[in-house]
């Protein structure tokens, strides 16, 4: 949540600000803001809107000045307002700062410096901080580190938590960047430094970074950096590199991040299984796990935890570890898990997943897990994240850059390893060398599978438009199929703004059939497995009601023609990766369903990519 990028060296700073914010928009794009240090006084424009607004008004200003930071916020305190935007500035005018994340005590702090006299122009916690800055650089008067102390003593007051970027007036050769509970990185070019939430933002100047650790603050010059923790600890940085295909940003063909995502993954899922599938010995092999195989047969219990779609994926996990590895597995919302002091069995792994590897909850679950003694093991996209640096164990999905607001290849990648965590689990135990060469085959299947699926887009496309003027939707399936149908729901709300609810098929009737209605179509996945006839049974019920269907149905279904309204076939596939191939016609349905209704596909109202506050 909120994106923050900060230049200093011998370039314009507000160009380079402006591509980073760009860059950053995923992370909110309620406004966006600059401040450069020009001369005796901050140039500082801000905006309400894209950053594209930022950059209009860019244009009409003169933006000088080598050193500089932004922001893009995802609205926490106080609504969106210009003066709510980032930067602030403090009432001395000397200060102005960029943060992301929550100041738990803003308000105490606020109060404090009001009977001090600092005037306050916005509803922002991060509008108390700066003007303590400006306070402890007032009190502080002499010596050579006068910024630099204001900006440490400042943070030992602050409870809750920060990425920020401050500016000095009176050091305009420096930047000061910290971090705590929000992701902050260095990038070191020729003579140059930048400061910002994510690599993302300037991996296209330089691929040389420094991740800082939480309670960490860095000093940024334009020839170099020092990195100390802010109770004076020395810290030895360790500068690395890393692996950026700036192509990967860019849209190409496609209409939206979220279209050229789908289509990508059948290469993301190539990616994933790359180099681990095992066919000697008819099991799955990774690289990071740090657990032998003895360790990994003592696991009684694994316990996911995740948020959102992620979590849906942990869901997905659970039966495919269950059915193929026979191990109990559980499943918590992160936020939740996090605070509930659940009690864990000693042999428990704990497995997190995250996309971005940022993402609040889930890094305080695993550092929660992590505290009590337990191994933690991560599944996630972003290398060289807070969470995959964190655990002691984990798996990169190697899917891309995702853009898109609304996770799609992520998720099946996610289940894709899933898959593969329950091939290797399931070798350690039950599971036969011939179970295993079936489900390796199964994989190496499936892009070519989702392919196919991929090029009835347009079928998709038709239906999807007769569905647009829905006021509700209902998402049902059976078993493994039920995290697709909550997956679904999610997909569309968050892209469209039409309600949907995911139910098990079967419990529809205990609540949710009373919503169904001309207005409120019912979108069932029908495999030929056990479920089958059940699941018809179900569809029945949805019929008899006026409902209409669409059934995702498996190619061996043999789906009855005259039992749906519109039916999206699928390949048909071993279970274990049918909720893959499934969840691809949801995803295109609700893409095109939000397309229809001229939605902000990639950016959907209130969401940001990456959260970062609870
Ligand atoms: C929905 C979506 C979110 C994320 C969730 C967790 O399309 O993308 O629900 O899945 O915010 O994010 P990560 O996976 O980055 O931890």
């Amino acid at each position: 949540m909120c994106g923050i990028v900060g230049y200093i060296g011998k370039q314009k700073a507000a160009s380079i600000l402006l591509d980073g914010l760009q860059r950053l928009e995923y992370r909110g794009y309620d406004s966006a803001g600059l401040a450069v240090l020009s001369g005796e006084k901050f140039s500082h424009l801000r905006r309400t809107g894209r950053v594209k607004n930022l950059a209009q008004a860019a244009r009409e200003h003169s933006l000088f000045g080598g050193t500089g930071i932004g922001h893009t916020r995802w609205a926490t305190h106080g609504e969106v307002t210009e003066a709510n935007t980032h930067p602030h500035v403090s009432s001395d005018e000397k200060f102005a700062l960029v943060h992301n994340g929550v100041i738990e005590n803003y308000l105490g702090i606020r109060k404090f410096l009001e009977g001090k006299g600092y005037e306050f122009f916005s509803s922002t916690d991060s509008e108390a901080l700066v003007n303590l800055i400006a306070y402890h650089y007032a009190k502080e008067q002499n010596g050579t580190d006068r910024f630099f102390e204001s900006v440490r003593k400042s943070l030992l007051h602050v409870e809750g938590t920060y990425g920020l970027g401050v500016l000095c007036l009176d050091e305009p050769g420096e930047i000061i960047g910290a971090r705590k509970g929000s992701p902050l990185i260095v990038g070191l070019g020729d003579g140059e430094s930048l400061l910002a939430s994510d690599v993302a933002a300037f991996a296209h100047h330089t691929q040389n970074v420094v991740y800082l650790n939480d309670s960490e603050i860095v000093r940024l010059k334009a020839g170099g950096f020092s990195i100390s923790t802010i109770s004076q600890e020395d810290v030895e940085a360790v500068v690395q590199r890393v692996d950026w295909q700036v192509e990967e940003s860019t849209l190409g063909d496609f209409s939206h991040y979220m279209e050229k995502e789908i289509f990508e993954q059948p290469t993301a899922l190539e990616n994933a299984m790359r180099g681990r599938l095992d066919e000697v010995n008819g099991t799955a092999k990774f690289g990071g796990l740090n657990l032998t195989a003895s360790e990994f047969r003592q696991v009684d219990r694994i316990l996911f935890c995740a948020c959102g779609t992620a979590w849906h994926a942990c869901l997905v996990a659970e039966y495919l570890i269950e059915r193929f590895a026979r191990i109990p597995v559980e499943v918590e919302y992160a936020s939740e898990f996090r605070y509930r002091n659940a009690p864990l069995d000693k042999d428990t792994l704990v497995f997190v997943i995250s996309q971005s590897g940022e993402t609040i909850d889930t890094l305080a679950a695993l550092r929660e897990a992590r505290r009590k003694g337990f191994r933690t093991l991560a599944i996630t996209n972003v290398v060289g994240s807070t969470i995959a640096r964190e655990t002691d164990g984990g798996i990169y999905q190697y899917a891309g850059a995702e853009i898109g607001v609304a996770s799609t290849k992520a998720f099946t990648s996610q289940i894709l390893i899933s898959a593969m965590v329950a091939l290797y689990f399931g070798r350690l135990r039950d599971l036969s060398y011939q179970d295993g060469i079936v489900l390796i085959q199964a994989l190496k299947n499936l892009p070519d599978q989702i392919r196919t699926i991929l090029s009835e887009a347009d079928h998709i496309q038709k239906i999807a438009r007769k569905y647009a003027d829905a006021e509700g939707f209902l998402f049902l399936g059976r078993q493994v199929m039920f995290p697709i149908a909550l997956e679904g729901a999610l997909k569309l709300k968050e892209i469209s703004y039409i309600h949907a609810e995911g139910y098990p098929a079967a419990e529809m009737k205990h609540g949710p059939i009373a919503l169904i209605s001309e207005t409120c179509p019912s979108l069932l996945f029908v495999n030929n497995d056990e479920m089958y006839h059940k699941t018809l049974s179900n569809l029945q019920e949805v019929r008899a009601r006026k409902g209409r269907v669409i059934a995702v149905t498996t190619l061996d279904a043999n789906f009855p023609k005259d039992l749906a309204n519109d039916i999206i076939t699928i390949p048909s596939a071993h279970e274990a990766v049918q909720p893959i191939l499934a969840s691809i016609p949801v995803q295109l349905l609700s893409y095109y369903i939000a397309k229809e209704r001229n939605c902000d596909v990639d950016k959907p109202r209130n969401l940001a990519k990456s959260v970062t506050v609870e």
